[in-house]
């Protein structure tokens, strides 16, 4: 099976539709969150990841721009996105937003927004330490490839508004407990692996660990960078958090979109870069009156 990884797509559709074209082929599709915020075609992104029964699961912004969360801690032109997004959007998207998991997991990965530690709190992974702590909440899931697909469908389907797409919801409906020994992340908008080596500590002592209580005792982290892409062969003998980058508004320094193919056959992972019309974007976003750094930024990927 092949799954196409794309996250923090942020409402920029010049950018996703670039991606899809890259990825064609893949079996399925997850997105590890924010599919909304910064951009200009909100609607028409949540539509293209309907189309393409996509999993997904629930990103700060997506939450803050669906009412589940206060957007009163994001800075001024994030907030200022948020409530932008929130006037262009229709009732039956932002509650379709709203009913995200914060995790999903499947065939021995799992996918989260920011990390499995206390993941509705929206914490970064951008160094080894942030990394044991999602890590340590995979302690206790050894049984890699081992979880049979879930099929049950939600029951909140029925509460839903007939016209809203049935299918789009079961996926997003199968939220449970971590899984799995690769982790797909997003949240940072950088393209990067973290590894952990065996023995793992428990979820308690990589805690501890991480805040410096005791000596590291196993499970030490390796962190790769990978801002120009490449492909990474997959040891299941050991764990990962895979951060894929973001389509909409990458942040390591490449201005091109990052997506990522994962092979769950041949154990690799590939991160890649797609080049997109940053320009188009960039004026649709100054028609909308969205805020200049927020269309500056995307020129120069940070
Ligand atoms: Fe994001």
């Amino acid at each position: 099976m092949t799954y196409g990884i794309i996250s923090d797509i942020h409402g920029n559709l010049t950018a996703l539709d670039a991606v899809l074209d890259r990825l064609s082929g893949v079996d399925r599709f997850i997105c590890p969150g924010d599919i909304v915020g910064y951009g200009p075609d909100p609607s028409e992104c949540l539509s293209r990841l309907r189309s393409l029964d996509c999993i997904s699961v629930l990103g700060n912004h997506d939450a803050a721009v669906s009412g589940t969360m206060d957007p009163a801690w994001f800075n001024p032109d994030a907030r200022a996105a948020v409530l932008w997004t929130r006037q262009v959007l229709s009732e039956i998207d932002a509650r379709s937003l709203s009913l995200l998991p914060m995790k999903y997991e499947e065939d021995g990965f799992v996918v989260v927004h920011s990390s499995l530690w206390r993941p509705e709190e929206f914490h970064y992974v951008i160094s080894p330490e942030d990394a044991k702590l999602c890590f340590g909440e995979m302690t206790h899931l050894q049984h890699l490839q081992a979880f049979p697909a879930r099929e049950k469908e939600c029951e909140t389907t029925e509460t839903l508004p007939e016209k809203v797409e049935a299918r789009y919801y079961p996926t997003y409906c199968q939220e449970s407990a971590a899984g799995g020994s690769i982790c797909f992340i997003g949240h940072s908008h950088v393209s990067e692996v973290y590894v952990q080596h065996p023995p793992y500590p428990s979820s308690a002592k990589a805690r501890q660990e991480s805040f410096g209580q005791l000596s590291a005792m196993g499970g030490g982290v390796d962190q790769i960078r990978m801002p120009e892409g490449g492909r990474l062969d997959l040891n299941p003998g050991l764990r990962y958090i895979v951060n894929c980058g973001s389509v909409g508004q990458p942040r390591d320094g490449n201005p091109e979109a990052s997506c990522a193919i994962f092979d769950s056959k041949k154990m690799t992972i590939e991160i890649i870069r797609v080049p997109y019309d940053v320009r188009t974007v960039q004026e649709r976003m100054r028609r909308a009156g969205l805020p200049e750094t927020l269309i500056d930024r995307l020129g120069y990927g940070v």
